[in-house]
């Protein structure tokens, strides 16, 4: 990545961003909160045009992002794990909204030196997705995760994530997210705005539980929807390469590019355990309760097909 003519990896950026890294506040935009760099860049984001060669990869925080660009770029390159590793995912696909302090690259900067067709990384709700994706007919593959593991793996993001708000404790934090007070909004309005929408705009949507159950039969779907036909053989390197245990070792995969003080791996690994059905080591019979109970109310007018075990 390149400031001022000198090229810099993550861990110098961040280094020289120094005391302009700290817990950022989250800011509306629209609605939705954001972290305030995003808000304070909003205007960029929501004027970029993408090609319609371009491809997007649409999450809300921790359901299984960097999972999918890592099987989506081993695909476009054939399963070659060398050229996967040409550098850290974050640079391969970059995040489209993603603003931070100088010399931190955003999302934009890396996108405007990079040739079509790209992949993009996004976890804007549906109506903050810029309208270019949609008139371009971009395709867009969407992965849900259900609500309890979601929130789960989101709380302990937030705690090992020093630019973020504070989590504070699990019970609080539990209500944050049925309020949709965290980082890009409601989980619930996040995964029903792409149901909503997913046939009419041809969007791939896939569920994080299904990729776990059975990831050789997802990933052939991302091929296909891809328009791409690889051979037994490569398919089955990409499923042993995207295993939780090889990305968890793999440097370009497991965000160690992105050192403290921003992601803070001592509090919590990013790769942190990768399953199905982790939320029922954290929420106590009454909270599952509360949280099913307003699951209900919030999912009534949505009949999305979520699995919490498998
Ligand atoms: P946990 O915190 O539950 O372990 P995102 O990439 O959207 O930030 O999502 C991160 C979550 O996906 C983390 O969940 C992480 O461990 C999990 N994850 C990353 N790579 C994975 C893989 N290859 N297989 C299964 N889960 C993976």
């Amino acid at each position: 990545m390149e400031q001022s003519g000198e090229k810099l990896t993550y861990a110098e950026a961040i280094d020289r961003a120094g005391d302009a890294i700290h817990r950022f506040p989250l800011v509306e935009v629209r609605g939705v909160p954001l972290m305030e760099h995003i808000a304070n860049n909003w205007d960029a984001i929501w004027a970029f045009r993408p090609h319609p060669s371009d491809l997007l990869i649409s999450t809300y925080p921790k359901a299984g992002t960097t999972w999918t660009q890592e099987i989506v770029d081993l695909l476009l390159n054939n399963g070659d794990a060398d050229v996967s590793k040409r550098a850290p995912i974050a640079v391969r696909i970059p995040f489209l909204e993603i603003f931070s302090p100088p010399p931190i690259p955003s999302g934009l900067d890396l996108l405007k030196d990079m040739e079509p067709p790209r992949v993009i990384k996004t976890h804007l709700p549906f109506q903050l997705v810029p309208e270019g994706f949609w008139e371009n007919k971009c395709k867009v593959i969407y992965v849900a995760r259900n609500a309890k593991d979601n929130l789960v793996s989101y709380y302990h993001f937030d705690r090992m994530n020093l630019t973020q708000p504070e989590p504070g404790p699990w019970e609080g934090y539990i209500h944050k997210f049925m309020k949709g007070d965290l980082g890009w909004g409601s989980w619930y309005e996040h995964v029903k705005g792409y149901w909503r929408e997913r046939e009419k705009r041809n969007i791939l949507y896939l569920f994080y539980e299904d990729m776990k159950e059975n990831p050789r039969r997802e990933i052939l779907r991302i091929m296909e929807y891809l328009g791409l036909a690889l051979s037994d053989d490569v398919i089955e390197h990409i499923v042993q390469l995207t295993s939780f245990k090889v990305m968890k070792d793999n440097p370009m995969a497991n965000y160690s590019f992105i050192p403290m003080p921003v992601f803070d791996q001592s509090i919590s690994p990013f790769m942190r355990k990768g399953e199905v059905g982790d939320w029922a080591n954290h929420f106590t019979p009454e909270q599952a309760k509360v949280f099913d109970e307003d699951y209900a109310r919030q999912m009534k007018d949505a009949d999305i097909p979520f699995r919490a075990s498998i």
